[in-house]
């Protein structure tokens, strides 16, 4: 089976959203080149949420960062990242 959904949760902070744009509830994909790491995933979907659910200089974290695409996507959107990775190697 192949699994062609992921969850989104969204956390704010206080009441006042700050999304500069509409963001969807579906986004067409692509197949991430996995030369790296089978589990790096495709930055389609993080350039949407990121680039609508933060603002320039805002942090993005990801605590299972794998390969690191969203820090990738957030450092060419202007965000600040943080990282976590339990495998060294990765
Ligand atoms: C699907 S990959 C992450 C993909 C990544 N977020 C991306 O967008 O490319 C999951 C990663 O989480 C890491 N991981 C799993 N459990 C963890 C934990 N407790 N702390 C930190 N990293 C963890 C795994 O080693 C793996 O690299």
């Amino acid at each position: 089976m192949v699994v062609t959904w992921k969850p989104l949760l969204w956390f704010v902070k206080g009441t006042k959203l700050r999304t500069t744009e509409y963001i969807r509830d579906s986004v067409q994909s692509s197949y991430p080149d996995k030369t790296l790491h089978n589990w790096t995933q495709s930055t389609v979907e993080a350039v949407h949420v990121i680039s609508r659910l933060t603002i320039e200089n805002d942090i993005v974290l990801d605590p299972m960062m794998g390969t690191a695409t969203t820090g990738i996507v957030s450092l060419n959107l202007k965000r600040q990242f943080i990282g976590i990775e339990k495998d060294s190697e990765t």
